[in-house]
C-alpha cells in the first residue's frame, strides 16, 4: 500500500467511516447472500471485515482481501471473537490471482477506483478471472452522476466519539477524479490529515468497462441493502455475472 493511501485509510477514518456502518453490515451480508448462489465469496477491499464477518457467520466461505495491514489486524481479531474463520489476505487488488475460484466477488462502499484508468480496468479483468463462469459480482461505488459530485465542498462532521472531521472534496471534470482531504480534530487539536483521489465512473462508462472485463446480465441497484437504483443517487451497485 503506498504511503498516501495508507495515510488516508487511517485508524481515525476506520472509526469514523467504517465502524459507524457496522449496524447495517448484517443487512448487507443478508442481501448479498441472497444475490450470490454458492459459498465461496471474495470481499475485495474488505477493510476491517465489516461485511466479511457476518457473511462467514452465515456459513459462507469468505476470503477478505485488503492492502491495509492495520485494518486486517483488526479484522482478524474481530473474526476470532465472532468464532469464524476467514482467509484474510494482505495484498493489493492489482495482485489478485485466483483463477475461476469464487462464486461471488463483492466490493463495497467504494473500494474500487483508486488507481489510474488503465490499472482500474486491469483490476476488473482480474476480478472477472477470479470468478467461476456465472460467478456474481456485487460492486458498490459512488455514482459520478450524483449532483454532489460536482460541488466543491467543505463540511464538518462530529463523530460519536466527539471527534471533528473537516472534509474537503474537489472534483476535476477533466479526469473525472474526486480529491478528498479529511482533517481530524479532537478538542481543537489537530491529530491527522489524509488526502486521496479516486476515479468516479458514470453508469454508461462503468457498464462498458464491465462488459469489456467479461461480465453480462448487469443489474443496477442503489445500495447493497436492496435500495432501487436512482440515476442521481449517491451510490450505484453493479451486479452481474461472469460470461
Ligand atoms: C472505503 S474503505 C471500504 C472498506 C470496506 N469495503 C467496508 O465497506 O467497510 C476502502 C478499502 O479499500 C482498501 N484499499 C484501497 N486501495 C486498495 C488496493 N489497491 N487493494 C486492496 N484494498 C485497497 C482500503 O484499505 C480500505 O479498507
Amino acid at each position: 500500500m503506498d504511503a498516501t493511501t495508507s495515510e488516508f485509510f487511517s485508524e481515525q477514518f476506520a472509526e469514523a467511516k467504517l465502524d459507524s456502518k457496522l449496524s447495517r453490515s448484517e443487512t448487507e451480508a443478508r442481501w448479498i447472500a441472497e444475490q450470490i448462489p454458492g459459498e465461496r465469496i471474495l470481499d475485495l477491499g474488505c477493510g476491517r471485515g465489516r461485511v466479511a464477518i457476518p457473511l462467514a457467520s452465515m456459513g459462507k466461505s469468505v476470503t477478505g482481501l485488503d492492502s491495509n495491514p492495520d485494518y486486517l489486524e483488526v479484522a482478524r481479531k474481530r473474526s476470532a471473537e465472532a468464532g469464524v474463520e476467514i482467509d484474510w489476505r494482505c495484498m493489493s487488488d492489482t495482485e489478485l490471482e485466483d483463477e475461476s475460484r469464487f462464486d461471488g466477488v463483492i466490493s463495497l462502499f467504494t473500494s474500487f477506483g483508486y488507481h489510474s484508468d488503465a490499472v482500474n480496468r486491469e483490476v476488473l479483468a482480474r476480478v472477472a478471472r477470479s470468478l467461476r463462469p456465472q460467478g456474481v459480482l456485487v460492486l458498490e461505488i459512488q455514482n459520478r452522476d450524483a449532483p454532489r459530485t460536482f460541488e466543491e465542498s467543505v463540511s464538518e462532521e462530529i463523530t460519536s466519539s466527539g471527534q471533528r472531521i473537516e472534509k474537503r472534496y474537489v472534483f476535476d471534470p477533466r479526469t473525472s477524479r474526486r480529491f478528498m482531504t479529511f482533517s481530524y480534530h479532537e478538542r481543537d487539536r489537530s491529530h491527522g490529515v489524509g488526502s486521496l483521489d479516486y476515479r468516479l465512473y458514470s453508469v454508461h462508462e462503468m457498464l462498458g468497462l464491465l462488459e469489456e472485463a467479461g461480465f453480462e446480465k448487469m443489474e443496477l441497484h442503489g445500495n447493497a441493502r436492496g435500495l432501487a437504483y436512482d440515476p442521481l443517487g449517491e451510490h450505484v451497485v453493479y451486479m452481474g455475472s461472469k460470461r
